[in-house]
Order: structure tokens, then sequence, then C-alpha cells
């Protein structure tokens, strides 16, 4: 027995998230970004976590043998980065402010968290990769998060 596909959007709609832009550099030194929102705490000691990124992504494979990758968790008022990094567009960082961390992957400078991240181990997901990355450098702001609820943007009220 298993559930269909309105089912499994209908129940995981209900879990509130954060919001995510995941960043990496390819071996041919381009840039990939990814809005993501399957992220979680995995370990404390060693510090882990994980992103979870569909395997029909054209960022896939970037992530897969990049080996470095950074965790931008967007502030509340940036749901445009959001809906920037969803979407199709070919050089995603043409008119994005960032620096380079580890190995020249992009850090969103103005987010409210930057967790950088050597992979260590891919998991199998069914359509996804789950991605498990190591913390090496975590750079935290002030702030609120943007959140994400049933298909919607929403803020913190207090
Ligand atoms: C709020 C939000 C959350 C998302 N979360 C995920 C996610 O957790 N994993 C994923 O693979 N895609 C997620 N996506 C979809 C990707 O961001 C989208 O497929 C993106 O266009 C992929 O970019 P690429 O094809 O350039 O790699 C999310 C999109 C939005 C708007």
């Amino acid at each position: 027995m298993s559930i269909s596909t309105e089912e499994f959007r209908a129940a995981l709609s209900r879990f509130p998230s954060g919001v995510t832009v995941v960043t990496t550099k390819d071996k041919a030194g381009r840039l990939h970004g990814i809005t993501v929102s399957a992220f979680c705490s995995v370990s404390l000691e060693p510090p882990m976590i994980l992103v979870c990124i569909d395997k029909t992504t054209g960022s896939h494979p970037a992530f897969e043998f990049g080996g470095t990758f950074v965790v931008n968790v967007l502030n509340e008022e940036q749901s445009h980065y959001s809906n920037h990094f969803a979407s199709l567009i070919a050089d995603k960082f043409g008119d994005i402010n960032y620096s380079e961390g580890l190995n020249g992957v992009p850090i969103l400078e103005d987010a409210l968290v930057n967790l950088q991240c050597r992979l260590v181990y891919n998991h199998e997901g069914g359509d996804h990769t789950i991605f498990v990355g190591e913390i090496l450098e975590a750079i935290v702001k002030d702030g609120k998060p943007l959140l994400y609820f049933q298909g919607n943007y929403r803020k913190l009220e207090d």
C-alpha cells in the first residue's frame, strides 16, 4: 500500500520549514544555487546537516561531485532569493551579491546563516539524493527566518 502524490503533498505541506539556498561550484568552475526547504540537522559531534536535492535538477551533478557546498538560511525579507534560485535562469549569480568561501563556493552574505560544508555522504532518497555535509564554518546573524508553509512564504509574528 502506498499514498498518492496529492496525499503526500497535502501531508508534507502542513509541516512548516525555513528556506535555504544551497550553493556549490562544479569542476568546470560554474556556480550553482538551488532553493531547498528539505534541510535539517543530523549530528552535533561531528557537526553534520543534510539537504535533499531532486535528481532531475540542473544542479544535482554539481552537488554530487563538487565536494563542498554552502547552506544559506534565508531571512524573512529574502523570498525574492528563494524565487530566483528556484527558477530556471541560466546564470543565477549574475546580479546577486555573494563572496567566495571554501573552494570558491558562493556565500550569500546577507543571509541569516551561512554553513560551509564538506560533502561526507550521498544517500539514495527515491527521486532525491540526500547529501550529508560536515559543517566546517558557520556564520550566524541576528534576524528572523523566512518560513514556508502550505505553498506560501510566511513570517514569524513575534
Ligand atoms: C520554497 C521552495 C523549496 C524548495 N525545496 C526544494 C528542495 O528541498 N529540494 C529540491 O530538490 N528542490 C526544491 N525546490 C525546487 C528547486 O529550487 C527548483 O527545482 C530549482 O529550479 C532547481 O534549480 P536547478 O535546476 O538550476 O538546479 C524548492 C523550491 C521552492 C520555491
